[in-house]
């Protein structure tokens, strides 16, 4: 069943079309003048023209057109021609009697289904999950749902950064706390030992090095990245101690933040299609020298961009730059795997579509990767597409640190989450009466609603503060404001059931019943633009606005109370309400508890 604004736009389309007017303009919108009518035409305008009329004269016909279908009487006119509906009390029970009786609370699937392949989280193995990762999780886990309750066959996959120089650069760092690795017994045991603590500790202290310019270690560590890359048993033997220990933690954080893949893939995994793929690309002449190295130009003649040289001189230079396909290490690069990788999923996934959830900051490099799978034939570039979002910051604006400067790890920031939620809980006398396990379940549902909320209901492309005592109120526009509203309606419904109280037929009366109708109608539009936009803050915004148009149905509409119809009606709302909340925030990543 169409929602009430694609039902209202095409009868407004059949009255256009008999008018000899363009159907294209006859939108039909909700109104932000609810006073003059729920739903708002303002096409009337743009076709005047056309039609060689006034805007008043053409909203006029339109109007006297407009046969009093089921859904509203003729609407009335306002300014210059703008064409104001009222829905009928009928066709709004209607429409919240669907979304009582549907599985789905009243969302449509795509038409045409599509294989789709969602590449998020992306952590670095050897690097552990810090907050950098926290947001291409959040988005991408939803992003993910949000396809596939629409119909589409979908694929997540991690994509680990397993095999870059990275890799080399923690086995550079072995090989001088081991003092070399020819003893084979010592490397076991130490392989044997080794915890994600270390590699943690042991990763930035060498990034560190290289950064102040150590060039030795640098060195050391591009040649241990080539011999890895290059097959070597030795390295393939350290790199897959260090690999397993840091999936394991990485499942397990995933795991804690609710978030889950299809495919757990990583870099590595599109090594062995990489000389394969040179040799295409060389084939192709696609590849140029370039002091050692082979690139692949993706600049179209006449796109440059200024680059300051290191002595101060300006000049202009292609743009993007070319893609580094080959490093005069003979390695392959972040770009080389990401192209590896598209040949792997069109080989294995056959989509449709991928889209790469991963930070704004990335948007040349995915430029870089799409036009070479593109100029290689790999893919169409419509069929790639970079989903970015920016950054989540700290109070001073910059990017996300913990006091002491350094990057947050997600254990740690669910653990601080998960100490606060307890105490928000007690502080609101929730849980007295639970068993341990369950209130600790409820305080991570909570905490885990709290910061994927607070991320969510901004666009993802809009950065952040991270602000945990805002995140965790349970007033307001928050992640517990909109658990705490679902439990309550869980909790209405467990005493009717008690008392043999039975839901019923919908009749919409109240003006509070009609603003829950309404609301309720608005899931369907709410979740195609977070498809077509690809952007869930359309969905929480629909949670936020479900939950408050309910606690005022609630407040004005008493339900246990009244009788009769009356009852069994505002019964069957919220429960409708109900399901479809639980819905949308499971569409978010968000799981309601029983209780609260
Ligand atoms: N590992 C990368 C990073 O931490 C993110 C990976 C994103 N996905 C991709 N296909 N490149 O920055």
């Amino acid at each position: 069943m169409k929602d009430l604004a694609s039902a209202f736009t095409a009868a407004n389309a059949a009255v256009f079309a008999k008018l000899g007017l363009d159907s294209k303009h006859a939108d039909v919108r909700r109104s932000d003048r609810p006073d003059l009518g729920e739903f708002q035409a303002n096409g009337a305008l743009a076709v005047a023209k056309a039609a060689g009329k006034k805007p008043q004269e053409v909203a006029q016909a339109v109007a006297a057109d407009w046969s009093a279908t089921e859904l509203s009487p003729a609407p009335t006119i306002a300014g210059p021609g703008f064409l104001n509906f009222k829905v009928t009390a009928d066709a709004l029970a209607k429409r919240a009697q669907f979304v009582a009786n549907d599985d789905r609370a009243g969302a449509n699937l795509v038409e045409h289904k599509r294989r789709v392949v969602v590449d998020y989280g992306g952590p670095n193995v050897a690097k552990g999950m810090h907050v950098g990762h926290l947001r291409a999780s959040i988005i991408g886990e939803s992003v993910k749902r949000i396809y596939r309750f629409r119909g589409d066959e979908v694929w997540g996959d991690a994509h680990f950064g397993d095999w870059g120089f990275q890799m080399g650069l923690v086995i550079t760092a072995l090989e001088d706390e081991l003092g070399g690795f020819d003893d084979q017994a010592k490397l076991d045991a130490r392989l044997k030992a080794l915890t994600l603590e270390q590699l943690e500790a042991i990763y930035p202290a060498y990034a560190k090095r290289v950064k102040e310019g150590d060039i030795g270690v640098r060195d050391r560590a591009r040649k241990a990245t080539a011999a890895l890359q290059g097959g070597s048993e030795l390295h393939r033997t350290i790199w897959k101690a260090m690999h397993d220990v840091s999936m394991a933690a990485q499942k397990r954080d995933f795991a804690s933040l609710g978030v889950d893949f299809d495919l757990w893939l990583g870099e590595s995994d599109a090594d062995p299609l990489i000389p394969e793929m040179v040799e295409d690309l060389d084939k192709k002449s696609l590849l140029e020298d370039d002091q050692g190295a082979r690139i692949l130009r993706v600049a179209n003649p006449g796109e440059t961009k200024k680059k300051k040289r290191d002595d101060g001189t300006v000049v202009e230079v292609e743009s993007p730059d070319p893609l580094l396909v080959v490093s005069s290490e003979g390695s392959a690069m972040y770009g080389t795997t990401d192209l590896a990788t598209i040949v792997q999923r069109m080989r294995d996934q056959k989509p449709d579509l991928i889209l790469y959830c991963v930070d704004q900051r990335q948007a040349d490099h995915f430029e870089q990767v799409y036009r070479a799978a593109a100029k290689a034939g790999y893919a169409q570039r419509d069929q790639l597409e970079h989903i970015g979002f920016g950054t989540m910051n700290g109070p001073d604006g910059t990017p996300f640190k913990t006091r002491a400067g350094g990057v947050l790890k997600l254990q740690d920031l669910i653990g601080q989450a998960e100490e606060k939620a307890r105490a928000r809980l007690k502080e609101n006398e929730i849980g007295a009466d639970f068993s341990a396990d369950e209130f600790e379940d409820v305080a991570h549902k909570v905490a885990i609603a709290a910061i994927k909320f607070a991320d969510l209901s901004n666009f993802r492309g809009t950065s952040y503060i991270f602000d945990l005592d805002r995140f965790m109120s349970f007033e307001g526009k928050t992640g517990p404001y909109l658990l705490y509203q679902a439990v309550r309606i869980k909790s209405i419904l467990r005493k009717a059931e008690e008392a043999q109280m039975r839901a019923g037929a919908i009749a919409i009366e109240h003006d509070a019943e009609r603003s829950l109708a309404l609301a309720l109608d608005a899931f369907d539009g709410a979740l195609r633009a977070a498809y077509d936009k690809k952007a869930p803050h359309f969905l929480a915004e629909h949670a936020y606005n479900l939950a408050q148009t309910f606690s005022g149905f609630y407040s004005h509409c008493p339900i246990l109370p009244s009788e009769g119809d009356v009852r069994a009606s505002r019964l069957a709302l919220a429960a409708a309400t109900l399901k479809q909340l639980t819905l949308t925030l499971d569409l978010l990543g968000m799981d309601v508890p029983e209780r609260m």
